[in-house]
């Protein structure tokens, strides 16, 4: 029921966004690894919103990947994300195979240094290298435009700002809200893995990092006292296996000796075999 237009070479893309802005539209891209849901729903109707076209790009990205990952079971169904682009307001959806990407071995990687060191960047070595290099391509491929990150990978949006300014890219990185289940559970695609018993337990998740935020609030400055409070609360939980709880600097992702101005407070855990991460914001002020 939808007049989007699937399109799956790079040269499209590229003259489909150029012929856009000839005409005097401005561009909207939304990048997406597919399994789309509410929370790629809602970037695509913010892009929607705020251009006058938009294209989705629809990429299970192998360089993000490690070996051992879940490249090979990631959900794809590309039928269905064309639909959910195309209630969201999308104009075209580009979706390339991965020859197209990467015709041949990847010789240049873009790195972005310090920032992904840290949290999801250790347990996930060359993780945001596979980003930063897949967003830099389609950067290149669709030229000015503004470009739509969901906050819930929140690293990610903090590595891809700094990526688009130090290449100077003609791109408005817009990082949007964490769509979440009415129990709190952030809307992830990774959340197809888990079972009815584990899609319970997963809230968990949200209700630690609420803690965690409610002890800053509160005037706990300690960095260790509030990942204290979070761990505490997933661990009642046995379903979910914490693998890391961090409080950092929103701006440097670093974490601070004691808690000072706008943090970001960031857990990952195992729920069965799906990996999954959520973050909230805090605000420390000061005379606490
Ligand atoms: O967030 C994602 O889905 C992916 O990491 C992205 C940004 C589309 C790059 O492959």
């Amino acid at each position: 029921v939808s007049d989007v237009e699937v399109i799956g070479r790079i040269a499209e893309l590229t003259a489909w966004a150029a012929r856009q802005r000839g005409a005097g539209r401005t561009v909207g891209l939304v990048p997406t690894m597919g399994a789309l849901h509410d929370g790629h729903a809602a970037l695509v109707a913010r892009a929607a919103a705020e251009c006058d076209v938009v294209v989705t790009t629809v990429f299970v990205n192998p360089l993000q990947f490690a070996a051992g990952e879940d490249l090979a079971a990631y959900p794809r169904d590309l039928d269905r994300d064309v639909a959910v682009a195309a209630a969201g307001g999308a104009t075209v959806v580009f979706a390339p195979a991965v020859e197209e990407m990467y015709p041949g071995e990847v010789a240049t990687t873009v790195r972005v240094s310090g920032l992904t060191e840290v949290l999801d960047g250790l347990a996930r070595p060359g993780h945001f290298d596979g980003v930063a290099t897949v967003v830099a391509k389609l950067f290149a491929m669709v030229g000015a435009c503004r470009a739509y990150f969901g906050e819930k990978d929140f690293q990610q949006l903090a590595v891809v700002r700094r990526m688009a300014a130090d290449l100077s890219f003609p791109v408005v990185v817009v990082g949007c809200p964490t769509v979440r289940a009415p129990d709190g559970l952030a809307l992830s695609s990774r959340n197809a893995y888990l079972t009815a018993e584990e899609r319970l337990a997963a809230p968990v998740l949200h209700r630690a990092l609420a803690a965690g935020a409610e002890a800053v609030a509160g005037g706990e400055r300690d960095p260790a006292a509030v990942v204290a409070a979070i761990s505490e609360v997933v661990a009642a939980e046995p379903l979910v296996a914490l693998e890391s709880a961090d409080v950092v600097d929103a701006a440097t992702l670093r974490a601070p000796g004691r808690l000072s101005g706008e943090l970001r407070l960031l857990v990952a855990a195992k729920v069965g075999r799906a990996r999954l991460i959520d973050n909230v914001g805090a605000h420390a002020g000061p005379g606490s």
